[in-house]
């Protein structure tokens, strides 16, 4: 039985961490959840019983086995070599470590043997990375990827709890005929901040300099590094949509062989963390509202496209929450686990 900390955990990502160890069945035999100052002194009920919320200091967390980062990268840039030096496994979910070579990025469905390669520290994919990879791996590894195009809608719960409440708000004053205050999205220290209730955002994280978002950019980036293919094709355009939970995915893949669809329908059927939902004759297709709260990637609307050779588009949709952020963590440590019994 371990000793595990979540920090962040009154976030919308480590609330769901909490969740996913006691649902996943992750050996915890103490449990430490932390926060900043805003929210220390708070209780969190679990099935452990009620625990008190602890402001994040390094000494709150000595002692720790693993510990889950849920508090932005600024603060895993901190906190995290130094728990890895002290002998804590760190699980982190922000930016920070995500293309660091020395760290492992992992998607259990996908590369688990990475976590082997761990040296203390071990980073969750961006959400959107989680579900797209899920959904294009096996095809890769199948028929091999010659072009990979995808547009995400991503809901608002991916930019954290304050972005839920500004939907939540800002839908209230629409409906009430006022003027909402937008103050959370594209991001909350943006110069500029944009309605989301009724709209939709084609801005996810910062601009660089060639017009991608960062967003746009982990994306690539990461599928990249996580089938281990650096120069594979790949673009990406990120939107946030009004939408409180889960996040879609439209994704045209260029297969390297012809692909036929009854045979990628087979291979998705039949591969781990993935649900078949493709059935246009009974209206069956994914959507946020039926994935929320589930751990698997749900994926439909396969079709081939005739505009290029070897092209199909797939639709996809997964709760950015669960399998993008917490039970994929809370996965890679039980991989973890079994290995060291
Ligand atoms: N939301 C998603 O879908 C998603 C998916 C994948 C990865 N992530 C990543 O997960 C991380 C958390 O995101 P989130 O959406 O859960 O954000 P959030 O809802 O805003 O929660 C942030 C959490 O971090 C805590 N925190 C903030 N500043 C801190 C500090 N200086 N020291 C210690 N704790 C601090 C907050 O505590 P208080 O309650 O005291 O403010 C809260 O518990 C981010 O790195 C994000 O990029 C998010």
């Amino acid at each position: 039985m371990l000793r595990v900390a979540v920090v962040g955990a009154t976030g919308a990502v480590g609330r769901e961490i909490v969740s996913a160890i006691f649902e996943l069945e992750f050996p915890v035999s103490d449990l430490i959840l932390a926060s900043s100052p805003r929210s220390a002194g708070s209780k969190v009920s679990t099935p452990m019983g009620e625990i008190t919320v602890t402001n994040t200091e390094i000494s709150a967390l000595e002692g720790a086995d693993v510990a889950f980062l849920a508090a932005g990268a600024s603060v895993s840039r901190k906190l995290a070599p130094e728990l890895a030096r002290r002998g804590t496994l760190v699980i982190d979910n922000s930016s920070a470590f995500r293309m660091d070579p020395e760290v492992p990025l992992v998607v259990p469905e996908v590369n688990i043997d990475a976590v082997h390669e761990h040296r203390g520290i071990i980073a969750n994919p961006n959400c959107s990375t989680i579900i797209a990879v899920v959904a294009v791996a096996p095809i890769y590894r199948r028929w091999g990827l010659e072009r990979m195009i995808v547009s995400t809608y991503q809901a608002v719960s991916g930019a954290g709890h304050a972005a839920i409440e500004a939907l939540a708000d800002e839908s209230e004053a629409v409906l009430a005929g006022l003027d909402p205050l937008p103050s959370v999205l594209p991001y909350k220290s943006a110069e500029v901040h944009h309605q989301i209730a009724f709209n939709v955002i084609p801005h996810v994280d910062s601009f660089c300099e060639d017009g991608y978002t960062r967003e746009e950019y982990k994306m690539t980036d990461e599928i990249r590094k996580i089938l281990q293919d650096p120069s594979l094709k790949i673009s990406a355009t990120c939107v946030r949509v009004p939408v409180f939970r889960s996040h879609s995915e439209s994704i045209n893949l260029q297969t390297c062989q012809r692909a036929p669809m009854d045979e990628v329908r087979a291979v998705l059927a039949s591969s781990p963390g993935i649900r078949l939902m493709d059935d246009p004759a009974s209206f069956a297709y994914p959507m946020p509202i039926h994935v929320s709260g589930k751990d698997d990637v749900e994926v439909g609307r396969l079709r081939e496209d005739p505009s290029a050779p070897n092209a199909m588009w797939l639709w996809v949709v997964g709760d950015q929450l669960r399998k993008g952020a917490a039970s994929n963590a809370v996965q890679i440590g039980l991989a973890l686990y079994d290995d060291r019994r």
